[in-house]
């Protein structure tokens, strides 16, 4: 796949709650650019929910399919700002194309903040377990480190609002 000469990319990584769509649309709009969202573009092609496709086909055959669609967004010649899903840094080839071929912001949070924005989701695969909280702690020590190794700038977001987490990406353009 040939790359793509950067205009203005940049993609959003965080875990699941991190604000990664939200943010995502407000700063394209901001930026007059298109805001891409891994996870819809995966449900486009899939044709069914996230969380069905998990239940039906495992978490490896989401992997591969949210791998190339990763892969195929960056490689698109337009200005974009990416929300990718929580579990993109997961493998070694997305981090690699997310970091050569965008600029690349870590929404951090902490596990107990993501826990009180996402706990009465029903919509995340992992999460629908007994014990949320304690998922989400695991997940973040494994990802937290993937994250950072992935991202140009790091913000930590606390519970700041859109338009201010907005403003802390757009100063560091
Ligand atoms: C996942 C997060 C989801 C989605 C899928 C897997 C993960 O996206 O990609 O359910 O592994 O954390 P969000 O981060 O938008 O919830």
């Amino acid at each position: 796949m040939s790359s793509t000469p950067v205009g203005l990319k940049l993609t959003l990584v965080a875990m699941p709650g991190g604000g990664k769509s939200t943010v995502g649309r407000h700063l394209a709009r901001q930026l007059g650019v298109d805001c891409l969202d891994s996870d819809s573009e995966i449900e486009k092609r899939i044709g069914m929910p996230i969380r069905e496709f998990f239940e039906r086909e495992g978490e490896d055959a989401f992997r591969d399919i949210e791998s190339e669609v990763i892969a195929e967004l960056l490689a698109r010649e337009q200005d974009m700002v990416l929300a990718t899903g929580g579990g993109a840094v997961l493998r070694e080839v997305n981090r690699e194309a997310m970091k050569a071929r965008s600029t690349v912001f870590y929404l951090r949070s902490s596990p107990e903040e993501l826990f009180r924005r996402l706990r009465h989701d029903t919509q995340r695969p992992l999460l629908q377990v007994r014990d949320p909280l304690k998922k989400l702690r695991e997940l973040y020590a494994q990802r937290d480190p993937l994250y950072r190794r992935t991202a140009h700038y790091v913000l930590e977001t606390g519970r700041p609002s859109v338009h201010a987490l907005c403003n802390m990406v757009l100063m560091q353009l």
